[in-house]
Parts: structure tokens; sequence; C-alpha cells
């Protein structure tokens, strides 16, 4: 794996030329966005497609995004844009916010994972439109992780997980956002948010009006429950240790602290290896354990930004157990809940009645 270092702010085009090139002849190419490092390959070659998927070990019913420099390129890839998809656009694109269309014939089934839908993103990163741009095709992009792995938000989280599996990679050094895009189903009559993100839903709703929200964004789904977007159906951003959410009761006797701090000292005594997560306004309640510290609650663009890194952080410490403190589902906590939930396997403790 080639990896070529890129400066947003002075972008060599020569550079990102032999990138657009391996594109354009059927390569994979990791390059930097503003919400993850993407893993990235021709959306209209269904070769290029199917390498994505063994390289990230992805199962292959779960669709790509598509990936934009301009909003003119969204037309030949769709049927039709609907009225809340075009407020959208109009309001968030370039950006995090990734929305999902009636696909036309362009788009092959390799990168939907056979459905009928197309998701389309542009991303606002410097060096990901001027990618695309100099590729000339749109560009299909999962986020460049082992599937079942955080995804990465470093060079150096793709290197770990993608060294000798792609041609090439873009070191745009770290991302800003942190988590990936916003998804939501502009193919109805009602926008459906798929995937909370940096765009909120109260963002979404001040544009487009009434916005659902789909039931795997909220919890496990369980039986014949089917998640619009497929990908919500794996347990993703799986830390190897297990991790539990403590969330606080304000009118329990003990705080999150107290209760995280006692099941630490529990599992030390066993001989476990055990990890914290908390924040910068909290770090100083807990004596024990492999404490870290996400970031401020009081700038929650901070801690998303960091949650990754930190997970992967307690990977590479081998911690058996992690506590983590919560955070409120507004805004952008609605994004940050949603991937500790879910790496978490949904396992969360209430302080006050604690029953594992
Ligand atoms: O921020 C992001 O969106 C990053 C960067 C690289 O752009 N990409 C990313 O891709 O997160 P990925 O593949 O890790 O997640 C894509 C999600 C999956 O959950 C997938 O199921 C869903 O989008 N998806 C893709 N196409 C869809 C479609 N047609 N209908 C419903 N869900 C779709
Ligand atoms: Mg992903």
């Amino acid at each position: 794996m080639k990896v070529i270092k890129i400066e947003k702010d002075q972008i060599d085009d020569k550079l990102l030329s032999e990138a657009a090139r391996l594109i354009q002849e059927g390569g994979l190419v990791a390059f930097p966005t503003e919400t993850v490092y993407g893993l990235g390959a021709n959306a209209l070659d269904r070769q290029a497609a199917k390498k994505i998927y063994s390289a990230k070990g992805r199962p292959s019913d779960n669709p790509l995004i598509v990936h934009i420099s301009r909003p003119k390129e969204l037309e030949p890839l769709v049927k039709e844009i609907s009225q809340a998809g075009k407020k959208l656009i109009e309001a968030y694109w370039p950006g995090p916010l990734t929305l999902i269309f009636p696909k036309s014939h362009l788009v092959p089934d390799e990168t939907t994972g056979g459905l009928d839908t197309v998701a389309v993103r542009m991303p606002a990163d410097p060096i990901a439109n001027r990618l695309i741009e100099l590729a000339g095709v749109p560009i299909a992009a999962p986020s460049a992780n082992t599937s079942g792995r955080p995804s990465p938000t470093l060079a150096e989280h793709v290197m770990q997980d993608m060294d000798g599996r792609i041609d090439m990679l873009l070191d745009g050094g770290p991302v800003g956002i942190g988590v990936e895009s916003t998804i939501v189903d502009v193919s109805g009559p009602t926008p459906v948010l798929l995937r909370p993100g940096a765009v909120t839903m109260e963002m979404l709703k001040a544009v487009a009006g009434a916005v659902e929200t789909d039931q795997a964004v909220a919890g496990p789904v369980s039986g014949d429950i089917k998640p619009k977007a497929p990908g919500m159906k794996y347990r993703h951003y799986a830390p190897k240790a297990q991790l539990i959410l403590v969330e606080e009761d304000p009118k329990a006797k003990e705080s999150a602290a107290d209760v995280i701090n006692r099941l630490t000292r529990e599992k030390l005594k066993q001989g476990y290896k055990v990890g914290i997560i908390c924040t910068e306004e909290t770090f100083s309640a807990y004596p024990e354990g492999m404490v870290k510290s996400l970031g401020l609650r009081s700038r929650e663009e901070t801690i998303a930004h960091n949650l990754f890194a930190v997970l992967r952080e307690f990977d590479d410490l081998q911690a058996d157990y992690i506590y983590s403190e919560c955070f409120p589902q507004t805004h952008l906590g609605q994004a940050i809940m949603n991937r500790l939930s879910k790496a978490a396997g949904y396992h969360v403790i209430h302080t006050g009645k604690e029953e594992e």
C-alpha cells in the first residue's frame, strides 16, 4: 500500500492525480473525509465495488455510499429527487449528510447491495472533493475499517486495518467530525432518519419539516424487523472488550461515577483489565482503572471527534471491560449515543436499578 501525505490547505494536484488514476483503473484508494476515512473505488465499476467488500471483509448485502463532488453529478445516478431531498441538499451539501434516492440503471447492483435505491453524499473535505473531481467518476466509499471495527479517524487506523489490502492511502491527518454521516431516506413521502450524525435531527426538521426515525436508530433490531440501512443490523464499532454504558438517574443515590468506580474495583479484584470512558468534566472522579476522557461535555463535537480513537486505544491496551458514561440524546448526542450503544451491544446499566 502506497501512503501519500496531503496537506488539506495546500492540495497538490499532481499527487492526487495518481490516486484519481488508480480509481479510474479499478483500484482501491483510502482517503480522508470530514466524517471518517473512506475506502474508495469507482462506483460505476462492478468489479471495483466487489473489491471493496473483500478488502473490508464486509457482507455484500450491505450497500455502499456513492460520493460526488458537485450537486449536478447526482442527476444521472437517481430516478428522481423529492422536494425534501432538494431542500436538504440546498441546506447541507457539501457536508456530512447522505441521502437515499431511487437509483438509476447507471448504478450497478454491486454498489447498492442489490437494493433499488442508492445512497449519495457530497463530502466537504477538500481532499475528498478534489479526488472525486479528478477521478471524473462517482466514488463508492464505506468507512475504511475492517468490518466490525470502529471507523478510522486517523490515517494510522487505516494502516492498521487495510495495509496489504488496498492500493493507496491518502494521509490527510485527523478527520474533523469523527462519526459517520447522517443518513436520511428521501425516496418516500416523508424523510426517514436511518443513521444519526453531525447533521442533527433538529437541523433536518428545521429544513424538511416532519422527519421520521427508523427503529434501528434507537435500539437493537431483532427478529423479523428489517432496518432500512442494512448496515445498522451488524454489530459495528465493536471494541474487543465488553463495553457497558452507565446511565445516570439523577434521583438515584449513586452517581454514574459511583457505580463505575464500584464495578471497576470488582473487576480489578478479579484480575481483569478495566477501562473507563469519561469526560474532562468528570475525569478526576475516577481513581482506578485505565481512564480516558473523550473531551468536553460542554462541547459535544470534541466527544464525537475522539470516540472511535478511544475505542481503538482500549483495544491496543487489551481491556477486558470498559465502562462508559452516557450523553443526552439531543443534537450531536444522538449520534454519539447511537455509536456507543451499538459498540456496547446495547448493554446499559441504569444507576439505582442495577440488574446486569
Ligand atoms: O461518513 C460516511 O458516511 C462515511 C464516509 C467515508 O463518507 N461512509 C460510511 O460508509 O460510513 P459505510 O459503508 O460505513 O456506511 C454506510 C451505511 C451502511 O449502514 C449502509 O447500510 C447504508 O449506509 N446504506 C448505503 N446505501 C443504502 C441504501 N440504498 N439504503 C439504505 N441504507 C444504505
Ligand atoms: Mg462503516
